[in-house]
């Protein structure tokens, strides 16, 4: 099912929910779904679908292009938070339209999720608690940033609502789709949030170990502004870590050099593979429940994915 057509059905009714006469809207819109990305989510949604027996694509298409469009428009928020200066391989949208827009673009964005969603019933609650999840997972982790309290267990909490619950959400409304029985919706959601734990844990990692041209999005500043695997590791765990690290970017010549070779000698990186790894095994065991099929196979892969990619 993640067929070409069927990503491609993605593909038009996101291009055509985005149309509006505002042209900055527009433009900022185009260039931000149009750069791509792995559309990892709305794969993970139509997989779901197939595996579970769904076969009308043209009917489960809108609610993965609106999986897909509060991800874009979380990143482009993201970007405005995190001063990220290029995604999907481009300038992103503040870096080319500035802050204002960029934000207005997201909230267009993500206000554009409604129309999609709207013939759904109750899959938007769904989709709506996933969101708020994101919300409120970007919002612990500034909270984190800020008061300096980025240990690993409140790492995990973020990454579970601001990225996971997405991933989560894609299983369970894949699975609701093909009106699968309730014990398998929640083993694609739980298929989904495991996938999504290993892919943010992944994530943190590429920021660390990649540069921007081969990411396509700003490398390095997680460490940089005190959050990620690689802060939580940093700290060793300890309340007041994120301290250490501000305090280490302060004193040192190359600070961010230092911390993060210090990283790269160390077992971090092994150990975040580890976990991911793991996550990912655990992702698949849920799926146990699942007869054989082409959809089955293709939730493998793209769990297998998450871990083996290099950006
Ligand atoms: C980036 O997500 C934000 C995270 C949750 C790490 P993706 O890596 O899925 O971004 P695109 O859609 O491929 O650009
Ligand atoms: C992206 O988070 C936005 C959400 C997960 C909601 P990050 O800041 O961790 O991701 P990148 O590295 O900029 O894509
Ligand atoms: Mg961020
Ligand atoms: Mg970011």
């Amino acid at each position: 099912m993640t067929s070409p057509m069927a990503m491609q059905a993605v593909e038009n009714v996101m291009l055509n929910v985005i149309n509006s006469d505002v042209k900055t809207l527009r433009d900022a819109s185009h260039h931000i779904l149009e750069a791509g990305g792995k559309r990892v989510r709305p794969r993970l949604l139509m997989a779901a679908y197939e595996a579970l027996g769904g076969t009308d694509i043209e009917y489960a298409a809108p609610v993965a292009g609106a999986v897909e469009l509060v991800h874009t428009a979380s990143v482009v928020h993201d970007d405005i938070n995190d001063h990220g200066v290029v995604r999907r391989g481009r300038p992103s949208v503040n870096a080319i339209w500035g802050r204002t827009f960029a934000l207005l673009t997201g909230d267009f964005l993500f206000t554009k999720v409604y129309e999609l969603m709207a013939p759904y019933k109750d899959l938007n609650i769904v989709l709506a608690e996933a969101t708020v999840a994101l919300v409120e997972g970007e919002t612990l982790q500034a909270s984190a940033v800020k008061e300096k309290n980025f240990t690993r267990q409140v790492y995990y909490e973020i990454i579970a609502r601001k990225t996971a619950a997405l991933f989560k959400a894609a299983g369970i409304l894949g699975a609701r789709l093909a009106n699968a029985e309730e014990k398998v919706v929640e083993a694609l959601g739980n298929f989904g949030f495991n996938v999504g734990l290993a892919f943010q844990i992944v994530d943190d990692v590429l920021d660390l170990t990649a540069d921007s041209v081969q990411l396509g999005k700003t490398s390095g500043i997680d460490l940089a502004q005190g959050r990620g695997y690689a802060a939580a590791y940093a700290t060793n765990g300890e309340a007041n870590g994120g301290l250490a690290v501000a305090e280490a970017v302060e004193v040192e010549d190359d600070p961010m050099k230092t911390i993060k070779q210090k990283l790269l000698k160390g077992d971090a990186i092994a150990e975040a593979h580890l976990q991911a790894e793991q996550l990912v095994a655990s992702a698949v065991a849920y799926l146990d429940v699942l007869p054989e099929s082409e959809g089955k196979r293709q939730l493998i892969e793209l769990a297998n994915l998450v871990v083996n990619r290099d950006h």
